[in-house]
């Protein structure tokens, strides 16, 4: 079956309406996510949080204003990428994302990643990187390119880790600087699938 791609202006509305999980009925404003609809990257954070919540807009407290930064410094503004998380409602108090919460928003993130359709996915933190790269260890890949189905994912560490733990800061930056260069790099084809051997042919 060849399912439709859904508009993205279709996807934030079932997001802001969505009572898929316990999150939905919390929050002050959903926050679907937003930028360029084709964005050649995209960045998927963890959750909204305070300030988010009140805006319906993503990453717009301080670790918004380090995002921007970063941005800045791989030569990209928010008008040329498109950004949003892994959960689209804020968890009580800011706590982590629950497997059920996430398994409940994941349909959103797939719809948006279908729709955007990027070259680059850049996870910004641990939860974002296992949606992506189940297995893996942010201290130990930070800053890689990986290639999953088609596209190229970086992990990053978090913005709101770098405002926490200083000695960060330069790590990330490093990071965002390799952003260009993973931009310009082709994502390699895919290997042509294993032909079935033809029936009853004999050779
Ligand atoms: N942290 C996130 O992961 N996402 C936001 O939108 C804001 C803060």
């Amino acid at each position: 079956m060849i399912e439709a791609t859904v508009p993205l202006s279709r996807i934030e509305e079932m997001v802001r309406t969505c009572r898929a999980c316990a999150l939905g009925s919390l929050r002050t404003n959903a926050v679907p996510g937003e930028g360029n609809a084709e964005a050649e990257v995209m960045f998927v954070g963890e959750a909204p949080g305070y300030y988010e919540d009140q805006a319906g807009r993503p990453f717009v407290g301080q670790a918004g204003k380090l995002l921007d930064d970063l941005l800045a410094r791989a030569g990209l503004s928010r008008l040329d990428v498109f950004i949003a998380n892994v959960l689209k409602c804020r968890p009580p108090g800011n706590r982590d994302p629950l497997p059920g919460e996430m398994d409940a928003c994941s349909a959103h993130l797939n719809a948006q990643v279908d729709a955007i359709d990027p070259r680059v996915i850049v996870t910004l933190g641990r939860y974002s990187m296992q949606r992506f790269l189940p297995g893996s260890t942010i201290s130990r890949v930070h800053g890689q390119r990986f290639e999953r189905d088609g596209r190229i994912v970086v992990p990053m560490y978090h913005p709101a880790a770098a405002l926490h733990q200083g000695s960060l800061r330069a790590v990330i930056e490093a990071d965002f600087a390799k952003l260009p260069e993973y931009m310009r790099t082709p994502v390699k084809a895919p290997e042509p699938a294993p032909q079935p051997a033809e029936q009853g042919r004999l050779f």
